[in-house]
Parts: C-alpha cells; sequence; structure tokens
C-alpha cells in the first residue's frame, strides 16, 4: 500500500486528480470505478480543470458507480447519478452510453445487480477504483461484517452512516435505509485501487484501517490483500498514523523506491 500524506484537502485533490489523469492518459478507454460523498468532490473540480486547461479526454472512457440509494430515481436531487452528473459527467466529455450507475429504483435489485457486475465484466473489469472511506470503515455501503467475498448487492445502511449522510437530507427520517452496492469481492478485482481520505473525523478509522489487523468490521482493512492500493490523505486524515514518517520517507524518496520495487 503506497501511502501520500499531502498536506491540505486541496492538495490531495490535486494530487489524486493527477493519478487518474496519467491513467486516463496511459489507456484512452479505462474502465473507471466511481466513489461519491465530499470527499472526492475536489478531486473531481480538479479534474475537469485538467480536462479544460489540459484536453484530458473523457471520450472513450467507461464509468461504474460504487452504489445508490434503494429507492431514488436517478433524477433525485440527493441521488448518486444526480451527484455525479452535478459533479462530473456534465463537465467533461464523457459519453453517457458509457457511464453506469447503480438504478435505485429498480424493480428488481436483485436481478439488477447481476446485471451491473456482468456490465462490469462485459467492459473487461475495472482498471481504476476511487474509493471514500466511511467513518465506519465502510467502502462503497460495504457496512461493518460485509463479507470480502460479496459481490454488487442490497446493504442495509449502518447507524452511524445514516447519521453522517443525514447532512445531505431535510431530516434523518429521509434518508434511505438500504443501498445498492458493489462487493467487497467486486472491489478487491479492480486492478488498481485510489483510496482518498481527509478531515479529523477520518484519523481513527484510517489509521485502523491502515495500521489494524484485517477484519470484515472495518471493511476497508480488505484493501490490505490487495496489490495496488495507493491512499491519499491530507494531514489531519493522516494525525493517527503511527508510522507517518515512514510512508513520508518512501514518498520522499520515490525515484528510489521505483528503482527497488519498480512501481
Ligand atoms: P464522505 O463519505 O466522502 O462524504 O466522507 C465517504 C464514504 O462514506 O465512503
Amino acid at each position: 500500500m503506497e501511502i501520500i500524506i499531502a498536506p491540505d484537502y486541496e492538495e490531495m485533490s490535486k494530487i489524486s486528480a493527477r493519478i487518474i489523469a496519467l491513467e486516463i492518459r496511459r489507456k484512452h478507454d479505462l474502465v473507471l470505478g466511481l466513489a461519491t460523498g465530499d470527499t472526492p468532490v475536489g478531486t473531481y473540480q480538479q479534474l475537469v480543470k485538467i480536462h479544460q486547461e489540459e484536453g484530458l479526454d473523457f471520450s472513450k472512457i467507461k464509468s461504474f458507480n460504487l452504489d445508490e440509494y434503494v429507492g431514488l430515481a436517478p433524477l433525485h436531487k440527493n441521488s448518486y447519478n444526480f451527484f455525479m452528473r452535478e459533479n462530473l459527467f456534465e463537465q467533461v466529455n464523457i459519453n453517457m452510453a458509457n457511464v453506469f450507475v447503480p438504478q435505485g429504483n429498480t424493480d428488481d435489485p436483485e436481478e439488477y445487480c447481476k446485471w451491473y457486475e456482468e456490465q462490469i465484466n462485459n467492459y473487461g473489469g475495472i482498471d481504476l477504483q476511487v474509493l471514500g472511506i466511511g467513518r465506519d470503515g465502510h467502502i462503497a455501503f460495504n457496512e461493518p461484517g460485509s463479507s470480502f467475498a460479496s459481490r454488487t448487492r442490497v446493504k442495509a445502511l449502518f447507524k452511524q452512516t445514516i447519521e453522517d449522510n443525514s447532512r445531505f437530507f431535510n431530516s434523518i427520517e429521509e434518508v434511505p435505509r438500504f443501498a445498492i452496492t458493489m462487493g467487497i469481492g467486486t472491489i478487491l478485482e479492480a486492478r488498481k485501487v485510489l483510496l482518498i481520505a481527509n478531515g479529523k473525523n477520518k484519523a481513527d478509522v484510517v489509521a485502523s484501517f491502515i495500521e489494524g489487523p484485517v477484519t470484515s468490521q472495518i471493511t476497508a482493512t480488505a484493501l490490505q490483500l490487495h496489490t495496488h492500493v495507493t491512499v491519499v490523505l491530507d494531514e489531519d486524515a493522516a494525525s493517527n498514523l503511527v508510522r507517518k514518517d515512514y510512508y513520508n520517507w518512501v514518498r520522499d524518496n520515490k525515484h528510489l523506491v521505483q528503482k527497488m520495487v519498480g512501481r
């Protein structure tokens, strides 16, 4: 796992956007896994900037979003579909025919989830998966106790997640109790993973996820089993890491490290 600690949110967003842009330039038809939430907003803004100023081309990109609230139609203002259109899709030259966000108001969630997995496979699997992390340690909506073998399915949301996400709704009662989410097994099959986190309120969970034992109670720890994970943090989110000096040394000596380990 490569850990990059940035001084603040803006720098974290710039570094994350550069990592994504590099992959897009390497493979013009990249299959990109995308996340929602407050964390990636700055990263998407930076990607839009790179698109506008440097012509980063999204026209052949395919994208799959991690999750969506059950019951919300794609046009609902609290849906993740709406969020993605507003924060990224409408601001770059992505072809909307190549964009997949789970459909929250599907009549048959079970069949739909199978279909979603099939689409990921049909497009050759996810090349780079972008992730945030919840305060309960979730990636996507894989709440505590989710199987590391899980695939796209419906999950009941954890109390803390409902509380945290109520800030986007008029009241806590309006927050959906269920979501369609890619599974941990789905995420672990992505070729590369980029997890971003910022803020003091993520410091505990970030330390557990990077330095704690692997446990399905903190589903992000499953990423310790993946061979190509980059974590970009701001100073606040990194503040409880015990081995911060080591991660910084590796970052500052990247050329030496690349020469030795080939990454
Ligand atoms: P946040 O959510 O970016 O809004 O903090 C992250 C997550 O729940 O994965």
